[in-house]
C-alpha cells in the first residue's frame, strides 16, 4: 500500500512519521505534575499546540508523552491504567528490567541524573523542535512561563546538539536502518516486505496480524465519544489508537575511550590490514559515512547511494564481510535468523523486532570534524571526561518485543549467534553471569580473530518508557474530569 488516506495523520504525533531533520535545535523536557488540577487547563492548551503527522513544520515542534506515573496522578480510572502494557506499567528500574537491560554497575539507575529510584519522579516529556536555537529558546521559554504557573515542576531541560551529516559521537553516520512502513511512505519508495503499521501504532494489525494489547474505555468513562470506538470491533473506545510507547535511554558515550581502544587494538592485531577505523567498523556493522560493510566490505564508499538496501543470507551468511555480533546485525539481523536464514519467513521474524528510531546527540564532539583519523592523532586532548552522548529514542507498539527483546535477547546476549563471551560491542551488557563478557569475534578465514578485553563505551544515565497519545487521547486524557478519572480527593478523604 502507498500513503494511505485510511489512517488518519491529523490524530498521530508528528514523531511517528518523521523525526523532524529539518529542525535540527532541540531540548526535551521532564516535568512533573504537582497539583493535576492546575496543569490540566494548561495541558489542553498544550494539546492544542502539538505537531501532528498531517503538519510538516519548518519552524517547530512539540510532541508530547506520559509515564504511568503520569497518568496516575492526573488521576486516570485504575481500570484504564490496567490496560497498558505491563512494561510500560512496571516501568525500566525494576529488579527484572535492570537485569534484562544490563542496568548495572555505573549504569545502575541508582546513579542516573533522572528517571531513577535518586531522582523525582518523571509525568510528562515535552519534545521541542526547532529550525535554530532562537525560535527554539523563545518556545522553551514561552513553555516555561506555563510550567512553572500551572502546578508542573521541570525536571530537567536536556539539551542536544545538531552533529553534521547526522553523525554520532563515535563518528559513524546514524538513523540509516529504519523499519519501513508503505502506510507512512508518501515518496513511494516500495520497499519489498514492510513493516506492518500495527507494529508502530497502536490500533492496528501487527506483525502476528493480531491487535496489539492496549487500553480500551467502556463507553460510559467515555461520556462525549472523545474516542474513537475500537476497530477490532468491540463495543469500547480506543484510547491506544494512532498511540504509540516512546522508550527513552540517555546513553553517555566514551569517544577517546572507543578509539583508544581501537587503536591499541589495531596495533596488537595479528595482520596488517587492521587500522583503528577499520576495526570501528567491524563494531558497527557499517563505516563512518554509513555504507554498510556488506556493500563495500574492504574500504568505506561514501558513494552508496541507498545505504538501507541489502540484505546478510546470500552475500555474508558466514560474516566475513560483517561480523555476526556487529551492532547493526544484532539489533537488526534482516533476513540472517534461523530456521530459515534467507527467507520472506526469516525477515518477517525481524519485523516483529524493529525500532523506530527518534534520538538525538547531546554534548560537544570531540573534534568538530567528527572525522575519525583526527579523533585518533587527538585522544589526549581532554583532561577530565566529558558529558556527551545519545539521547536514544525509540518508538514502537510493543515495548517487550521490540526494544526489551533487542536489548536483553541480541545486544546482551553473550551468545548470540554462536558466540562465546561476546555482547554487543556498543551497546552490550559487559558483566552479565558474573564474568567479564568482553570479547568481539571478527570472522575471517583461515581463522577467525578476536579482540579480548573491551571495556563498556556506553553508560546510562536516564530512561523511563512513555506513552506518546493520539490527538483524540490527549484530548481524552487532558479532560476535564469525567467519568475516566477518579473524583479528586476530599478534606478527610483517606481512600
Ligand atoms: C550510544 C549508543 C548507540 C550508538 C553510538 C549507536 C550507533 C549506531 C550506529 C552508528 C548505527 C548505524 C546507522 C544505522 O544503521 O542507522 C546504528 C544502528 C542501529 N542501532 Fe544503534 N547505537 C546506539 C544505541 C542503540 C540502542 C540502545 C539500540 C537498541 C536497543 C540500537 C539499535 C540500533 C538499530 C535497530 C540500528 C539499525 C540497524 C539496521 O537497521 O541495520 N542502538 N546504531
Amino acid at each position: 500500500m502507498a500513503a494511505s488516506d485510511a489512517i488518519e495523520f491529523d490524530d498521530i504525533q508528528g514523531l511517528v512519521v518523521r523525526g523532524y531533520g529539518s529542525l535540527p535545535a532541540a531540548c526535551y523536557l521532564l516535568l512533573q505534575i504537582t497539583d493535576p488540577r492546575k496543569a490540566l487547563p494548561w495541558l489542553r492548551d498544550l494539546a492544542g499546540q502539538i505537531t501532528y503527522a498531517n503538519n510538516r513544520p519548518d519552524r517547530q515542534a512539540i510532541n508530547v508523552a506520559v509515564t504511568y506515573h503520569g497518568l496516575a496522578s492526573l488521576r486516570i480510572d485504575q481500570t484504564i491504567l490496567e490496560g497498558f502494557s505491563d512494561e510500560f506499567r512496571s516501568g525500566m528500574t525494576t529488579p527484572h528490567k535492570r537485569r534484562i537491560l544490563g542496568d548495572d554497575g555505573d549504569s545502575a539507575p541508582e546513579y542516573w541524573q533522572w528517571g531513577g529510584p535518586a531522582t523525582p519522579q518523571v509525568h510528562l516529556l515535552l519534545l521541542c523542535y526547532a529550525r535554530d536555537d532562537h525560535v527554539l529558546n523563545a518556545l522553551y521559554n514561552e513553555l516555561q512561563t506555563g510550567i512553572a504557573s500551572h502546578g508542573l515542576t521541570q525536571i530537567a531541560r536536556l539539551g542536544t546538539e545538531p552533529l553534521p551529516d547526522f553523525k554520532e559521537h563515535f563518528g559513524f553516520r546514524d538513523s540509516i536502518g529504519q523499519p519501513y512502513v508503505a502506510e507512512f511512505d508518501r515518496h513511494d519508495k516500495r520497499r519489498p516486505q514492510p513493516v506492518p503499521l500495527g507494529e508502530i501504532l497502536l490500533g492496528y494489525r501487527n506483525g502476528y496480524d493480531r491487535y496489539t494489547q492496549r487500553p480500551l474505555v467502556d463507553a460510559s468513562q467515555d461520556p462525549d465519544s472523545q474516542l474513537a470506538t475500537d476497530p477490532e470491533g468491540s463495543v469500547q473506545h480506543d484510547l491506544g489508537l494512532n498511540g504509540t510507547y516512546l522508550v527513552f535511554r540517555q546513553l553517555a558515550q566514551d569517544v577517546p575511550g572507543f578509539w583508544r581502544t581501537l587503536k591499541h587494538q589495531a596495533e596488537e592485531a595479528d595482520h596488517e590490514s587492521a587500522d583503528a577505523v577499520r576495526l570501528a567498523a567491524k563494531l558497527v556493522g557499517r563505516w563512518p559515512s554509513g555504507t554498510a560493510l556488506v556493500q563495500a566490505p574492504d574500504q568505506d564508499d561514501p558513494t552508496v547511494s541507498d545505504k538501507d538496501e541489502f540484505q546478510y543470507h546470500a552475500t555474508d551468511a558466514e560474516g566475513l564481510k560483517c561480523p555476526l555480533g556487529a551492532h547493526i546485525r544484532r539489533t537488526h539481523p534482516r533476513d540472517s535468523l534461523a530456521p530459515e536464514p534467507g527467507s520472506k519467513k526469516s525477515i518477517a521474524f525481524s519485523n516483529r523486532h524493529r525500532l523506530l528510531r527518534r534520538g538525538r546527540v547531546y554534548g560537544k564532539p570531540f573534534d568538530d570534524s567528527l572525522d575519525p583519523a583526527i579523533f585518533l592523532e587527538n585522544l589526549d586532548r581532554e583532561d577530565a571526561p566529558v558529558d556527551r552522548g545519545l539521547h536514544f529514542i525509540c518508538l514502537g507498539a510493543n515495548v517487550g518485543r521490540q526494544f526489551e527483546f533487542v536489548q536483553h535477547t541480541w545486544a546482551n546476549n553473550p551468545n548470540f549467534n554462536g558466540l562465546y563471551r561476546d555482547p554487543d560491542p556498543i551497546i552490550g551488557n559487559r558483566h552479565a553471569h558474573g564474568l567479564p563478557q568482553d570479547r568481539f569475534t571478527i570472522q575471517r578465514r583461515p581463522a577467525r580473530c578476536q579482540l579480548q578485553g573491551l571495556p563498556s563505551f556506553v553508560q546510562t544515565r536516564g530512561g523511563g518508557y512513555f506513552f506518546l497519545p493520539s490527538r483524540r487521547a490527549l484530548a481524552f486524557l487532558f479532560s476535564a474530569p469525567a467519568a475516566g478519572r477518579k473524583p479528586r480527593k476530599t478534606p478527610g478523604d483517606t481512600s
